[in-house]
């Protein structure tokens, strides 16, 4: 569908090729927070998380993330009633948490679990392969050869099409990538958290996609009174915007995927795939980002 206004188009933010072959626009859309308070079962505004996910595409995202645990199966369920059958989107799913009531999470990599996560996924979304299925966490309890080891199988036999991790460090990744191509990794990363600058710069080096989750630090990035907020004044724009605009500046394979459960506030996070920083602005924001970052490690 056309997009009405010029400066609301997704596309703006640039394309990136996950593992070779699947090309997505850069700014994509996180469908955690289509759910419930505390992820967990339907929102409250069901109308609006569904009329998000219908302007998500409209405003040109093509790059959708969600996970079998958001709801649980909300998340993918309302992926499925809304957006099949998916044409031109790439939808990324992850499994491998469990969960047990609002905002509990607990990793389950047994082999076993693993394969019903994607078999059930694929019954959920209705498709015969997933193009991009992340391993949510990795599970302490269970040898990493044994998680790896039944994602490459479900790989070979053409459940899933690419593999992606997520929350881990350089050393797991390059363990996982004996067992099968690591195409993306999505960790926690903003301006504010910088923990995994290491991961994002090996991901630029080998040109894997590095998915950033709360790319708004979960809201407050967007609130005024951030460390935004001045420039985004002389800008004339929220806050936001500035923090996406630095975001997708930072590094060629970075795709943030803010999530939202309101259209108008979907539409304000678009807003920002267009702003282009000047260098200064961009430096500025970055030093005040990363003395927030170190003060927020000091404590
Ligand atoms: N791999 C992982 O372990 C992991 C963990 C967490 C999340 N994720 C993924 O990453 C995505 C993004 O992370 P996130 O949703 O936690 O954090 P986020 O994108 O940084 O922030 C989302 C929060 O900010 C609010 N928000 C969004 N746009 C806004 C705007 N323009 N103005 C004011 N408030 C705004 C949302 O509330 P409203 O709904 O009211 O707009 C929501 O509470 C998730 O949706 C999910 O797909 C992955």
């Amino acid at each position: 569908m056309p997009t009405q206004h010029p400066d609301l188009d997704a596309r703006t933010s640039g394309r990136f090729t996950i593992g070779g072959d699947l090309e997505v626009t850069r700014l994509g859309f996180g469908a955690m927070r289509i759910t419930g308070p505390g992820i967990w079962e339907q929102p409250r505004d069901l109308d609006g998380a569904k009329q998000t996910l219908r302007r998500a595409v409209e405003l040109g995202i093509d790059f959708i993330d969600t996970a079998d645990s958001y709801g649980p199966f909300v998340s993918e369920d309302l992926i499925a009633e809304v957006l099949r059958p998916y044409k031109g989107l790439v939808i990324a799913t992850k499994g491998g948490l469990t969960r047990h009531g609002p905002n509990i999470w607990r990793p389950v990599g047994r082999p076993e679990y693993l394969r019903q996560c994607v078999l059930m996924s694929l019954r959920r979304l209705g498709l015969e392969r997933i193009d991009l299925w992340q391993l949510h966490r990795v599970d302490p309890k269970v040898p990493e050869e044994e998680q790896f080891g039944v994602i490459a199988d479900m790989q070979r036999e053409g459940l899933i099409r690419h593999v992606g991790l997520s929350e881990v460090s350089v050393e797991t990744i390059q363990a996982a990538g004996k067992h099968f191509p690591v195409v993306s990794v999505q960790n926690r990363f903003n301006l504010v958290d910088r923990k995994s600058e290491d991961v994002l710069e090996h991901c630029q080096r080998e040109n894997i996609g590095f998915i950033p989750w709360a790319p708004l630090d979960g809201g407050a990035l967007a609130r005024e009174g951030s460390a935004l907020t001045e420039i985004a004044k002389d800008r004339g724009t929220g806050p936001g915007q500035v923090a996406l605009a630095w975001m997708l500046r930072r590094s060629p394979v970075m795709l943030p995927i803010p999530g939202t459960g309101s259209p108008s506030h979907l539409e304000e996070n678009v807003a920002g795939a267009s702003l282009q920083l000047s260098d200064d602005e961009a430096a500025r924001l970055d030093a005040q980002g990363a003395e927030a970052w170190k003060k927020a490690s000091a404590r």
